[in-house]
This record gives C-alpha cells, sequence and structure tokens, in this order.
C-alpha cells in the first residue's frame, strides 16, 4: 500500500506520466473514487507518458477507447455501467484481449464491473481533501507489486528535483 497527496491536476498529470515511465503490457490500473477525483486527469498522464497521440477524452458514448503510444493503451470508463449486472456487459470489455496485445488497460469507474475485474492489478484509490486529492495504490500479484514499487521510488525521485 503507497499512499500520496496531489496537490493540483499538474501534479495528477505528472504522477500519471510517472507510472507510465513503469507500465508494461498486461498491466491492469483499477481507478475509483467519487465524481471529479481526477480519474480522467490521472489517465491524461498515464497517456501522455505512453507518448500516445490523441488528446484522451472521456469516453461517453462507448466503453472502452484505444490509444497508440509506446504500448497500447485501453481507456475502459465504466460510469454507465452502475446498477447493470457485469454478466451482461462481459461482451464489451474483453480484458484477455487488451492483454494479449500487449496493452495497458486503465478503468475508470472501477467500482462498477469490480466482478469483471482481473485479480492481478493495480487498484489507485482517490479521494478529494479540502486541497488537491488523496490518492491509494494497493497492488495485487507479484508483478504490479513490482510496479507499485517502481512508481513509488520513481516518485519521490521526481519529487526531490
Ligand atoms: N490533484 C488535484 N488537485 C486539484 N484538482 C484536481 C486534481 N486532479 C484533478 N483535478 C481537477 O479536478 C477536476 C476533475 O478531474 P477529472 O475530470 O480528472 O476527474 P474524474 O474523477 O475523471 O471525474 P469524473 O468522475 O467526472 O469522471 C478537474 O477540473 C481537474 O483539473
Ligand atoms: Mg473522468
Amino acid at each position: 500500500m503507497w499512499e500520496v497527496h496531489v496537490a493540483t491536476a499538474d501534479e495528477m498529470v505528472k504522477l500519471g506520466r510517472c507510472m507510465a515511465a513503469y507500465l508494461c503490457g498486461g498491466d491492469i490500473v483499477a481507478l475509483y473514487g467519487p465524481l471529479g477525483t481526477g480519474k480522467t486527469t490521472l489517465i491524461q498522464g498515464i497517456a501522455e507518458g505512453l507518448e500516445t497521440t490523441k488528446r484522451i477524452i472521456s469516453p461517453t458514448f462507448v466503453l472502452v477507447r484505444e490509444y497508440s503510444g509506446r504500448l497500447p493503451l485501453f481507456h475502459v470508463d465504466a460510469y454507465r455501467l452502475e446498477g447493470i449486472d457485469p454478466s451482461d456487459i462481459d461482451w464489451q470489455v474483453s480484458f484477455s484481449e487488451y492483454i494479449s496485445r500487449g496493452g495497458v488497460v486503465v478503468i475508470e469507474w472501477a467500482e462498477y464491473i469490480k466482478q469483471l475485474l482481473p485479480n492481478e492489478r493495480l487498484d489507485v484509490f482517490l479521494s478529494h481533501e479540502s486541497v488537491g486529492r488523496n490518492v491509494k495504490f494497493l497492488a495485487h500479484g507479484e508483478r504490479h507489486s513490482k510496479l507499485l514499487l517502481d512508481v513509488r521510488e520513481g516518485w519521490k525521485r521526481l519529487c526531490k528535483e
């Protein structure tokens, strides 16, 4: 577990860029947190760090958007799935396909598709603070534990610069 205070939106983008530096194909990042806690902002940073060309936008009409960069990035936004039985939607969100294509998968509103999430993943919980946001990381599995250690060390180095 690792917890960090992120004071501004710019810093959230920077944290995303830092995460991208250590992401590998097959990694799964699940973002949780109420409205406006910075989930899309964090993904924008991840996309920048992966050198994707198109701007990240919230996928309002589709569940999944694909971006090409150093690694393919799949942005899943489960917001519209609130209250829907996840067994009805697995044809739309195909984690095994994204992983087999060497992609990085980032899920916004992961709480809505909890039963569908792969067991091995990095959970990221975002919440509002009086100033800025709190971001809490929890890794599941060996690979994602390594990812979390790397991100943590990378962030410490960035903050010293
Ligand atoms: N660490 C931060 N400190 C202060 N403001 C932030 C921070 N991160 C993001 N923001 C700002 O919060 C607002 C909401 O950000 P964003 O759209 O990324 O949240 P979200 O969690 O994706 O929202 P939604 O739940 O609507 O999808 C934006 O104005 C963004 O610039
Ligand atoms: Mg969003």
